[in-house]
């Protein structure tokens, strides 16, 4: 039993100990056979999230969008893109997933919009100088002629971050600001009708009853006064395009409007940024509610570096009271079973997607591993959709099917991140592996594998030895106990090979081990292991390489009522 003198945060908010399941809408399922998932088809698998064990939901953009970059450029924020369906679905899937106790986040891009939103038109037809260019960063170029770009910084898609518009009388220019693709020019924050109309996009979703947002670029909302030139070797943690302390007063904004609504509401930070002080700073107690852990994610396979994020991770949410986070893939990165099959198995959002070989098998068994220790970790935890299925990256795409900008702008040396998005297999001897409706349903916006058949959801289900069956149990034995315990860690001294730790509150301890055989304490009960233990001398049980235990420590102890 929990050790009852502890502090029981039973009562903390859903956000300081939820499992988010990200949904990447147009891959999880499609109700309508035109080969691109929607709302419907999410609808029709919320039993499978329900029976799954999360606690939320996080949607990828869905709103009207004309995709040149996934939905996340946005024309009208207060409606559906019809690829993914209409507003009144969204409003029924709401509604339906709260009745399955499924919590639901939405994502909200205030970074930029898309070319095609009213406002950007507007700008470009009312001219030069005009009040309708003020939302966004309209600047004259450099060079005797405007021919120059007005800065040296550079689009994360790859490129200029800028491009020169041709006015009406078909004159060149000035050039705005894209950080982003073209078609995602970015807003000036410092406009006060920006903020305001942020502020009512806001308020749309919250009577909508949405439980949270997630908030995209959230570091890069402002930008320096000036716009200076990065220069030859700039300092990643002060750049003039990234964590501007003017965003801080926008978040304490947006906080006061989503504390004046009732019930558990919270935001959650896209937060890419080097040093943890200033990604602090987002999370104090009047601006978000939680952020992803880059650093997490980024980490490599060594017990060593895993266990030094999260000390770090821990002590600088200690700092300002918020719960720390957890994940291990999103539809930005490579898959973690293929990473954890590299040579190099750490991640760098900076670095070109290669084709670098993975061992399939090494990787499955350290993903399996990894899953148990973020799911016995104190915070919030991620679960990317098909993490649970031990998808993989889908390195061998044809370059005519990709369709991420980053592909196109970085001239084909990024394979961009189609690899993480290929939609899901769901049952294994239909075209499209049960994602799409019936035999006449269009081909999937990207091929699945064929060998995926192996990995669908109706291969998985009742496989005592599968993915998914891994994920179900721990994310059930989370939700009965482990959630709940005080949002602390104690290492425990296992060796270096070895990553150990308990939660205090209980007789449980999570142990992973990275190399060789280790014996289990001989009085530990196992309750989840990743993958198979081996009988040892005297009675023991060894924990093989690459391999998570969750243990019971005391017999009958924490859990036995699960
Ligand atoms: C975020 C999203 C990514 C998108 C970018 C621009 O990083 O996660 O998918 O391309 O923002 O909106």
């Amino acid at each position: 039993m929990p050790d009852t003198a502890a502090p029981r945060p039973e009562a903390a908010p859903w956000w300081r100990h939820a499992s988010i399941y990200q949904i990447y809408i147009r891959s999880f399922a499609d109700g309508n056979g035109d080969g691109v998932g929607d709302i419907a088809g999410v609808r029709s698998r919320l039993p499978y999230l329900r029976e799954l064990g999360v606690d939320a939901l996080w949607f990828n953009p869905w709103y009207v969008s004309p995709m040149a970059d996934a939905g996340y450029d946005v024309a009208d924020y207060r409606d559906i893109d019809p690829l993914f369906g209409t507003l009144a679905e969204a409003e029924e899937l709401i509604a339906k997933a709260h009745e399955h106790g499924l919590r639901v986040i939405v994502d909200l891009v205030p970074n930029h919009c898309s070319d095609r939103h009213p406002w950007f038109p507007r700008a470009l037809a009312a001219g030069p100088g005009s009040p309708e260019r003020d939302r966004f960063w309209f600047l004259p170029g450099r060079g005797a002629h405007g021919e120059l770009p007005p800065n040296d910084w550079q689009s994360y898609f790859g490129g200029p971050a800028w491009t020169r518009v041709t006015e009406a009388d078909g004159a060149p220019g000035p050039w705005y600001l894209h950080m982003f693709a073209p078609e995602q020019p970015d807003l000036n924050w410092e406009h006060p009708e920006v903020r305001t109309e942020f502020e009512d996009i806001l308020r749309f979703w919250l009577d909508r009853d949405v439980d949270g947002f997630r908030i995209d670029v959230a570091h890069g909302l402002a930008k320096k006064p000036g716009l200076p030139d990065v220069g030859p070797s700039p300092d990643p943690s002060d750049l003039p395009y990234q964590d501007v302390d003017a965003v801080h007063d926008v978040y304490r904004g947006w906080r006061r409007i989503l504390d004046s609504y009732p019930g558990e509401r919270a935001f959650i930070g896209e937060v890419w940024l080097p040093e943890a002080q200033q990604f602090a700073r987002y999370l104090r107690p009047d601006e978000l509610h939680s952020a992803f852990n880059f650093d997490f994610l980024c980490c490599p396979w060594d017990a060593e570096a895993l266990r030094k994020v999260v000390d770090s991770t821990v002590e600088v949410h200690r700092t300002v009271d918020a719960p720390p986070t957890w994940v291990l893939s999103n539809h930005d990165t490579i898959r973690h079973v293929t990473r954890y099959g590299r040579e190099d198995t750490s991640f760098d959002m900076g670095d070109k997607r290669l084709l670098d070989p993975s061992d399939p098998a090494l990787g499955r068994r350290r993903a399996r591993a990894a899953a148990l220790i973020t799911l016995a970790l104190p915070g919030g935890v991620y679960v990317y959709q098909g993490d649970e299925l031990g998808l993989p990256e889908v390195q061998d795409l044809p370059d005519a099917v990709l369709q991420d900008p980053t592909f196109v702008r970085s001239g084909g040396l990024d394979r961009g991140r189609d690899g993480c998005r290929v939609p899901l297999p769901w049952a294994g001897h239909t075209p499209s592996l049960g994602f799409s409706p019936g035999p006449r349903a269009a081909d999937p916006w990207l091929p699945q594998p064929p060998a995926w058949a192996a990995l669908c959801v109706t291969a998985q289900d009742g496989d005592p030895d599968s993915f998914l069956t891994l994920y179900r149990e721990a994310l059930a034995l989370r939700r009965a106990g482990l959630a709940a315990l005080p949002q602390t860690l104690t290492w425990t001294d296992t060796g270096p090979d070895t990553l150990g730790f308990d939660r205090p509150g209980a007789d449980f301890r999570c142990l992973t081990n990275f190399a060789g055989l280790q014996p289990l304490p001989a009085d530990a009960e196992v309750l989840l292991s990743s993958g198979p233990l081996r009988p040892g001398p005297n009675g023991a049980t060894l924990l093989p390489a690459d391999t998570t235990v969750w243990l019971r420590t005391r017999p009958a102890g924490w859990g036995s009522e699960c």
